[in-house]
């Protein structure tokens, strides 16, 4: 098998690095990838919303399965770009197809579909500019804080949670009449703010059979104390304390038995990964939101976790038998302590040298804002590199995770020393 990987985070480097690992595997590529994925397979500059260059590159490559990372491209219809090309046709995608990515492009879309299979979510109402009125009144049907979300892509930034009224109705005004995050906001879904634990659950699926990989546990925020503004996720923990058999159960149950017969009675082809971001409100389940990929930095603790073949997976994905592959999981604690740029996720710098991964030592580094220049690797991004450790206990693992953060240097080096902070209690 050959295959194309597009993206260039460290979830790609995590997908690199576990497919290299396999004995199906003919020759790998990353599109367009990152200095940690160059030394597991070849990188292409091609970005990943060039349809037509990943076409020239695929057929010249006789490439057989192309892996979707981000969403951007699935959100765009690379699937169907391929199911539409006499070429193409016959070449894997994993990823869903447009109409399965809308799950994550328009929120508003996610919430119907939600509502209409009976999966459990937050209450909710969408308003456009025509009827602001509207959503200024319903806003006065609800207890604080407000839940604002702009309906379409806003680079992880489209959610925004007022606490006071005045507050809120300023920001709906500012999202629909002023078009604060773009055409993203030309609808603003509303919903009830949802109080709990969050957590990921990601299901790999062939359209009918699905497997339920590791949970993960992100954070979100910049500061310790989940303080300070959203990030992409600065760390991730696996497996997520509450999130038990039971728990797991009533998620299989409720959310992901739904979404997938939800999916094939719309006849939307989805082959691919489904992220179920929930709220644990009390030991139910409420889906805050869907997206249609892997997470990012879940991956690089959900991926690691996985014994089986994941090259074997893709292809029961691919062709419709995932029921009949092995899925194991490695029972130990996968802890990810992401490393990020001065200044992120404001404004920060690029191209700083980085040094020290010679001494990395007993822990996975893989690269996400990373590129070669010359004989140095360098900084290309505000998230730069994911530690990932594994330990018997959490707090085995973490060690390990801030220890060899300690090692790699780069100006302006910042992560969150308190990563899995919030789950000790659980182990006490
Ligand atoms: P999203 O982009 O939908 O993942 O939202 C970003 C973050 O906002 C989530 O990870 C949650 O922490 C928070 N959030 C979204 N919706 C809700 C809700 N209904 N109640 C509470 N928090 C929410
Ligand atoms: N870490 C959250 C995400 O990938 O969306």
């Amino acid at each position: 098998m050959t295959i194309l990987i597009l993206g260039s985070g460290g979830r790609e480097h995590a997908f690199a690095w576990k497919l290299a690992q396999s004995k199906k595997l003919g020759k790998l590529y990353i599109a367009p990838g990152n200095a940690g994925t160059a030394s597991v397979g070849t990188n292409v500059d091609i970005s990943v919303n060039d349809f037509e260059a990943i076409k020239k590159f695929v057929l010249e490559n006789a490439i057989n399965m192309v892996v979707v990372g981000p969403e951007d491209p699935l959100v765009k219809g690379i699937y169907d770009f391929f199911q539409a090309d006499a070429q193409l046709k016959n070449i894997s995608v994993i990823g869903p197809q447009k109409a399965g990515a809308e799950l994550e492009g328009s929120k508003d879309y996610s919430k119907k579909f939600m509502i209409r299979h009976g999966i459990p979510t937050a209450r909710y109402e969408t308003f456009t500019k025509d009827t602001l009125a509207e959503g200024l009144k319903f806003l006065e049907t609800l207890e604080p804080p407000y839940v604002l979300k702009a309906d379409g892509l806003a680079a992880g930034k489209g959610v925004v949670i007022p606490t006071t009224l005045e507050d809120a109705k300023t920001e709906l005004t500012e999202m629909l009449a002023h078009a604060k995050f773009g055409a993203a906001s030309a609808k603003v879904v509303i919903e009830e703010f949802l109080k709990g634990i969050e957590l990921s659950v990601f299901v790999l699926t062939d359209g009918n059979s699905y497997k339920i990989l590791p949970a993960a546990k992100d954070y979100k925020r910049i500061g310790e104390g989940d303080k300070g503004l959203n990030t992409g996720g600065m760390g991730a923990i696996s497996p997520v304390p509450f999130a038990n058999e039971a728990f797991i159960k009533k998620v299989e149950d409720r959310v992901i038995i739904p979404t997938i017969n939800g999916l094939k009675k719309e006849g939307i082809v989805y082959k691919g990964f489904i992220f179920i971001g929930l709220m644990n409100d009390n030991g139910d389940p409420k889906v805050i939101e869907y997206n249609v990929r892997m997470g990012d930095p879940e991956t690089e603790s959900v991926i690691p976790r996985i014994k089986s073949d994941l090259l074997d997976l893709f292809e029961g994905v691919a062709n419709g038998n995932l029921n009949e592959k092995t899925f194991e999981v490695d029972e130990r604690f996968a802890t990810t302590v992401m490393m990020v740029a001065g200044g992120y996720p404001e404004e920060y710098n690029k191209g700083d040298v980085m040094t020290g991964f010679e001494l990395v030592e007993g822990s996975l580094a893989f690269h996400a804002g990373t590129k070669q220049n010359g004989n140095d690797v360098v900084t290309n991004g505000g998230r730069v590199i994911a530690i990932t450790s594994f330990g018997n206990t959490m707090e085995e693992a973490l060690k390990k995770s801030f220890a060899n953060a300690d090692r790699i240097q780069y100006k302006g080096k910042y992560y969150r020393r308190d990563i899995g902070k919030d789950l000790e209690v659980y182990y006490k």
